[in-house]
């Protein structure tokens, strides 16, 4: 079986790419696989915790013993978040969440057609910034987790979201280096935190072991059992 260290405890992730839609048959989204979310989801369970994965659209299967939750929108991902949430101990946000979604989408496919040419967008929920304005400091807060996929200055835009969305901790990786990022099967990341700052290579599943390794002191700390 493994060490069950996070047996008791539950679980919430977030993963894979969220879908805005234009109109019936287009939409805005990202190259996000959902593998490294569907990683932590799966080396969580294995470590003895119940495990709810609320997932965007990906070809992935489901992980053995997860709660899958489908959904489509940022804003389905957020009220999936919201009815899951109750007395959850660990929250890990590895979901690629569209910021932005067009913000009247059409009834009916859209036409070519002169003056058509501007897509108005609106802002969606930040999930992740809504569990931190309403948990970070509390006695007994879960663990809030984020991801910061960034092309540049990826360690320094890494320190802002964990001061913006107050997190405990943000897995920060370099889109587009060699062997990190969408869709591959390995990463290289850095874990971020107030008082330090770790690097590790490897398989998603191996950095999902890593992620979890750190926050299991946190976790004990906050929320002795
Ligand atoms: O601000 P940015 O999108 O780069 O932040 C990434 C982190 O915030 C990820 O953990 C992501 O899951 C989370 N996020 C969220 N809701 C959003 C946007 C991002 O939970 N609308």
């Amino acid at each position: 079986l493994g060490r069950q260290d996070l047996a008791g405890r539950k679980v919430l992730v977030t993963a894979g790419p969220t879908r805005e839609p234009i109109d019936p048959v287009r939409f805005v989204s990202n190259p996000s696989s959902g593998k490294m979310g569907y990683a932590v989801a799966r080396v969580a369970a294995r470590r003895g915790a119940q495990v709810t994965l609320v997932s965007g659209p990906t070809a992935l299967e489901d992980p053995s013993g997860v709660e899958v939750v489908r959904v489509e929108t940022a804003e389905e991902m957020a009220r999936a978040v919201e009815s899951a949430q109750a007395e959850m101990d660990l929250f890990v946000g590895a979901a690629a969440v569209s910021d932005y979604r067009p913000a009247a989408p059409a009834a009916h496919k859209l036409k070519k057609k002169p003056g058509e040419e501007t897509l108005v967008l609106a802002r969606t929920p930040d999930i992740l910034a809504g569990l931190g304005a309403r948990h970070a400091g509390r006695p007994g807060a879960p663990v809030l987790v984020g991801f910061a996929a960034e092309t540049e200055e990826v360690i320094a835009r890494a320190r802002e979201k964990l001061k913006g969305k107050r997190c405990d901790l943000v897995v920060a990786n370099k889109v587009g280096a060699p062997g990190a990022g969408f869709g591959g099967d390995t990463n290289r990341v850095a874990l971020v935190s107030a008082a330090e700052l770790a690097e590790i290579e490897g398989t998603k599943d191996k950095v999902a072991e890593a992620i979890l390794d750190w926050i299991l002191p946190v976790l004990d700390a906050r929320r002795p059992r």
